[in-house]
């Protein structure tokens, strides 16, 4: 007899006008990885906020582990052995790694609040045990290191990997990803690859939400396929790799065009004249001892349209951040409106906005 972990139906979910699932139904069997693919906006976020008790279903039933459920509340539903990750990852950023790891642990837990504040001994062996277990699940997911980091210093892949140990804290039954992939650059993706396959060689029940369809192939036993909502394709990954309505649901892939500037630079003089408006220059950033951006040189010009561009977790958002001083700069420095700022200094220049420069050192304006 196959033993199944997750089984449910008919769910649906209405937002407004818009329905957002409509009938999706899956099973999941113990020690599969189930892939929830689709493109942005299929639904998948919310068939999991629905199944985790986030969202009230229109309608649906429910099963784990051979009980009905009700997911209702999302304590509930985590005591019930059902663990998650976010797609837009949600720690608790001020406390360290340790922390956010043994949080997840005391779902488990017995001796309640009254034992944490007369500090009973069954609190404080419980405690111990619980400090041990959240060091080891730190070194499993590969930060054991980080354990005294405070959460919102660590990578953005660092961060997805305290999600999981935090989910797994929870003994849960059935350990469920929310595109842990978003955000990493491809070796981390290889790195989480080899960590959900060896969370399901332990034994553990894994759904895996992801919209890159690649990643999600060589990694799972069965897919599901959403689609504005309805379920358009579950099968093998091989079957729904090739299955036409998924093809369509996909797209074609995107097409490249010749930009402004291209055309500019293949029949123009004039525009190398232009004033450099922010100047980027061997720009270095780090998050907890992780390199995120290693030397990063541009310009952007008055009446120029510059574009970042790289593949997940290349530093783009980063550098944006290291731009509008959202995070700080380890080495190199920016400056915006530098030659705007000489000139204005001479009387020159009519324009109002002042000019500055960010440096990894204390920086004095061009
Ligand atoms: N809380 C909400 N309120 C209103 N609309 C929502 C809410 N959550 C999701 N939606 C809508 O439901 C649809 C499915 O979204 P989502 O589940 O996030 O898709 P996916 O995770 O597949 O990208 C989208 O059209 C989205 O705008
Ligand atoms: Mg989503």
């Amino acid at each position: 007899m196959t033993d199944i972990v997750l089984r449910v139906a008919g769910i649906s979910k209405r937002f407004g006008g818009l329905q957002a699932l409509s009938d999706v139904g899956l099973t999941i069997e113990r020690g599969q990885v189930y892939g929830l693919i689709g493109p942005n906006g299929a639904g998948k976020t919310t068939f999991f906020n629905v199944i985790t008790g986030l969202y009230t279903p229109d309608s649906g039933t429910f099963e784990l582990a051979g009980q009905p459920y009700k997911p209702t509340a999302v304590h509930e539903v985590a005591k019930a052995g059902i663990a998650r990750t976010f797609q837009n990852i949600r720690l608790f950023a001020d406390m360290t790694a340790l922390e956010n790891v043994m949080v997840g642990r005391h779902v488990r837990t017995q001796s309640g609040l009254l034992g944490a504040m007369f500090r009973t001994g069954k609190f404080v062996t419980e405690e111990a045990a619980i400090t041990k277990r959240a060091r080891e699940l730190l070194d499993y997911v590969g930060i054991g290191r980080l354990a005294e980091y405070k959460a919102r210093t660590l990578s953005y892949g660092d961060q997805r990997r305290l999600e999981i140990a935090r989910a797994l804290a929870t003994d849960p039954q059935l350990i469920a990803l929310d595109e842990p992939a978003a955000g990493m650059n491809s070796t981390e993706k290889v790195v989480l690859r080899e960590l959900i396959d060896q969370i399901r060689k332990d034994g553990r029940t894994i759904l895996l939400i992801e919209h890159d369809v690649k990643l999600v192939m060589g990694l799972c036993d069965r897919v599901t396929v959403l689609d504005y909502g309805k379920q358009i394709a579950e099968g093998s990954p091989y079957d729904v790799q090739r299955d036409e309505k998924v093809i369509e649901a996909y797209g074609p892939q995107p097409q490249t065009h010749r930009g402004a500037a291209d055309r500019r630079a293949a029949g123009r003089g004039g525009d190398a004249m232009s004033a450099t408006l922010l100047k980027v220059s061997g720009l270095k950033v780090a998050y907890g001892g992780i390199q995120a951006v290693k030397g990063v040189d541009f310009e952007v010009r008055e009446g120029e349209l510059v574009t970042l561009i790289g593949s997940n977790g290349a530093g783009k958002t980063t550098t944006m951040k290291a731009i509008t001083g959202l995070l700080g700069i380890n080495e190199g420095d920016i400056q915006y409106r530098a030659r705007a700022s000489a000139a204005a200094a001479h009387g020159t220049s009519s324009r109002k906005a002042s000019p500055w420069c960010r440096k990894a050192a204390a920086c004095s304006p061009a």
